[in-house]
């Protein structure tokens, strides 16, 4: 097992993956080791959102890695089968998680969990990745204003034990990371893009300011996603350049 090699608890952080941060700074860390808390005072998401969670209900967690075998162009594959172990452990719960580009986890339309990954690229490699996850589990209320947003618990009615969902999820993820490191990345790829939310279906989305019909058509290894528009014209886009409408 690398993912969980060692657990780091405290009960209050600002967040999980500034914790990693500075002790990377500090010392090289075991591979694996896992920062997690009850609380954060500053949990961060992506795009430089807030990450809110109520005290003792969720799963908040950093996990230090080192993927040096992962050249920088291809480093979305981490994201790929981070993403695919988070779905492997719901799956052990309740069926229907999907992956909603570029890193939530989704159920239905709802969103059970989040995921910011934080690389240091030295040259040409990925020296090490600090990969947060926020998991809802127990809250059931969630402030107005933060959109569709679902826990296991409103999923099932059913309260879950954090401390043995953390060691569920961590060997979950330690499975899939095992598979990137030792396995074959062309079905992590293939799995990820059978579990991606509105895959081939026909949507709009946004792209600046102009809102289009369009279909997903695959993933690159970058992470831009590709998308197919209404006149068969193929476009590429990385994160920041494209957004789903509803
Ligand atoms: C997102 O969906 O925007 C990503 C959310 C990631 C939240 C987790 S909670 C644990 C870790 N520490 C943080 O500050 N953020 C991540």
């Amino acid at each position: 097992m690398i993912i969980g090699s060692r657990l780091l608890f405290y009960k209050e952080l600002p967040s999980t993956n500034t914790r990693a941060s500075l002790l990377l700074n500090e010392n090289e860390q075991i591979e694996g080791t896992v920062i997690y808390t009850d609380y954060q005072t500053a949990g961060r998401g992506q795009k430089g959102n807030k990450w809110e969670s109520v005290k003792g209900k969720n799963l908040l967690f950093s996990i230090i890695l080192y993927p040096d075998s992962i050249i920088p162009s291809d480093q979305f594959i981490l994201s790929m089968s981070i993403s695919l172990g988070i779905c492997d452990f719901l799956d052990t719960h309740f069926g229907g998680s999907v992956i909603k580009w570029p890193n939530d986890i989704y159920v239905k339309d709802d969103k059970i969990a989040g995921i910011l990954i934080e690389n240091s690229i030295t040259g040409e490699t990925l020296e090490s990745s600090i990969v947060g996850i926020g998991l809802n589990i127990n809250q059931e209320n969630f402030p107005s204003g933060v959109g569709n947003v679902v826990s296991m618990k409103i999923n099932t009615g059913k309260d879950y034990d954090r401390d043995i969902c953390l060691r569920e999820i961590l060997s979950a993820i330690d499975l899939r990371y095992r598979q990137l490191l030792y396995g074959d990345r062309i079905i992590i790829r293939k799995e990820y893009i059978s579990r991606l939310y509105r895959y081939n279906e026909v949507h709009m989305f946004r792209n600046e300011n102009k809102i289009f019909k369009g279909k997903i058509t695959d993933v690159l290894p970058s992470g831009q996603l590709k998308i197919e528009d209404e006149n068969g014209e193929i476009s590429h886009f990385s994160y920041k350049e494209v957004e789903y409408v509803k």
